[in-house]
């Protein structure tokens, strides 16, 4: 195993992905914990200190404990870590003096290529991904330089007696294309055979679970999308019935949803659940609302609200499961620190754990979303599962532009069930992001038969994306829009007319509302 000492980088979390990838088990500890002890317990064969926001010049600053540097294993450390170690090991580090670096750089290498440096420097130069205000200007005895930058004349150093590896730039972000090389490099030196598994990870996320919880309650919230039902699952697995899920049915599911999601978690995986049945409330509250941001905050308040009176109907319940990844956890941060737009209010249920005072447990915390959906196979949940498009916690009140009726929430459940049923039929599922039908606030008129329609207009939507942040149109064949706009229309009573949405994300957004 290999210890990461967090300093408070925001892309700690991205050196464990990165470890991931390379079959590597990590455990990230904040520096405060870091005591001699607890690396003994752990015995990690090498250790890596992330950067931080500190400055090193800074009394009272972050420090590793000193014994950590004669414990005998490779130690790696980056940005403020590398300043740590040369801090702690005698060298000096100096603040500002015009020498700050943010963003992309290129490193050249100086002398002889160490085994750290394997594949890199193939051109002249590496780009990596600087973001420091201080920096090294004086080694630390036994360390020598192996890379430069413009504004980073020590980017690289290391003392290999030692074997302990500083750079100052950042090789676990995107923007160090071939920072991985690095860390690969290093974690062989240290020994690693690159033999950890997604069903070792599932093991120790049992194991903490079991630790924070104890013999005490959890609750958690149900959606139905994939990382609420993985964590439900792990957690049952873990716990087994001092789990218990809640699943709120706020009316503005898709057809058939709530069944399945039922019978799935109940009868399959026989994970005690609490079938909220609330659309009355939620329908009614709605009713005659058309303007979407109120639409979204009638329910969040509402959800919440309902959430909390399930939930309080478990008795003795401590804890409150959330299927956090660590996207939300980075978004959450926000890099630029700078106010951003409100561009729609997202459901969540972010106040919920201090009103009603739950601790929380986040075992996906650490995962990014195809890991997620590798740890849920390895739970053995279905395939068909876990590919699911993501779906809006505001459900189908987003896809429902104008006022909200349940006429028209049935009429959008089934053109929505044939166009996804198309898509599957065609074999495109994978490939798109995401797909739906909205129902338009218009009614035109048709000629079926030998009679007249006026009946409701509909927009096909299907997105291609990464990440949700950006989307561009799914490019269908006219055969396939054909087809499913002639199904939508002869099979769903209510619908004569049907539109393909080519808008790109950004400008629109995937969703209506
Ligand atoms: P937009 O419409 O903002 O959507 O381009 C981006 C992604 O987020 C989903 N979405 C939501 N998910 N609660 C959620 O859990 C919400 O309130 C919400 N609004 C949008 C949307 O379906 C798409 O995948």
């Amino acid at each position: 195993r290999l210890l990461i000492v967090d300093f408070g980088s925001q892309v700690t979390q991205l050196i464990a992905r990165r470890l991931r990838e390379l079959n590597v088990y990590c455990e990230i500890h904040p520096y405060q914990n870091v005591t001699m002890d607890l690396v003994r317990q752990m015995g990690p064969r090498a250790i890596i200190f992330s950067g931080g926001p500190d400055s090193v010049t800074r009394e009272g600053s972050p420090r590793a404990p000193q014994e950590i540097f004669d414990y005998g294993v490779p130690i790696l450390g980056i940005c403020y870590g590398q300043q740590v170690m040369m801090e702690q090991l005698g060298g000096q580090v100096v603040s500002g003096h015009g020498t700050a670096e943010f963003g992309r750089a290129y490193v050249a290498p100086t002398e002889e290529r160490i085994a750290l440096l394997n594949g890199w420097f193939l051109e002249e130069r590496e780009q990596v991904w600087m973001s420091h205000g201080d920096h090294v200007s004086e080694l630390a005895s036994g360390f020598r330089v192996y890379g430069t930058s413009p504004h980073a004349p020590f980017a690289i150093t290391a003392d290999l007696e030692r074997n302990f590896f500083a750079v100052q730039f950042h090789p676990e972000v995107h923007h160090t294309p071939n920072g991985r090389t690095l860390y690969e490099n290093f974690v062989r030196l240290a020994g690693f055979t690159g033999d950890w598994t997604m069903d070792a990870y599932k093991e120790e996320a049992i194991r903490k679970i079991r630790e924070q919880v104890g013999d005490r309650k959890v609750i958690c919230g149900l959606s139905g999308g994939v990382d609420s039902s993985v964590a439900a699952v792990l957690i049952h697995e873990a716990i087994g019935d001092q789990l218990t899920c809640v699943f709120v049915d706020h009316g503005l599911l898709r057809k058939n949803e709530a069944e399945e999601v039922v019978a799935m978690f109940r009868d399959n995986y026989n994970i005690p659940l609490i079938h909220a049945d609330e659309s009355d409330l939620f329908l009614g509250e709605l009713d005659g609302v058309s303007d979407p941001e109120t639409k979204r905050k009638i329910i969040g308040r509402l959800f919440i609200d309902v959430f909390q009176k399930h939930a309080d109907s478990i008795e003795g319940a401590e804890f409150l499961a959330q299927g956090t990844l660590y996207p939300d956890v980075i978004e959450s941060v926000s890099f630029s620190g700078g106010p951003s737009v409100t561009i729609k209010s997202h459901h969540n249920v972010g106040g919920l754990p201090e009103k009603m005072g739950l601790k929380l447990v986040e075992p996906l915390r650490e995962l990014f979303k195809d890991e997620v959906r590798e740890l849920g196979r390895e739970l053995g949940l279905p395939d068909s599962f876990i590919g699911r498009h993501p779906f809006p916690g505001p459900g189908l009140a987003i896809r429902c532009p104008g006022e909200i009726t349940r006429e028209k929430l049935a009429i959008l459940r089934e053109a929505d069930a044939i166009f996804i049923d198309q898509i599957r039929r065609h074999g495109l599922y994978d490939e798109i992001w995401q797909a739906f039908v909205a129902i338009l606030p218009v009614r035109t008129v048709g000629v079926m038969g030998d009679g007249r329609t006026y009946d409701f207009a509909c927009a096909l939507r299907a997105v291609t994306s990464v990440d949700g942040m950006t989307a561009d149109y799914y490019p269908f064949s006219h055969d396939f829009l054909g087809e499913t706009a002639t199904r939508i229309i002869n099979e769903v009573k209510g619908i004569n007319r049907c539109t393909y949405d080519i808008t790109s994300k950004p400008p629109g957004t995937i969703e209506w509302e």
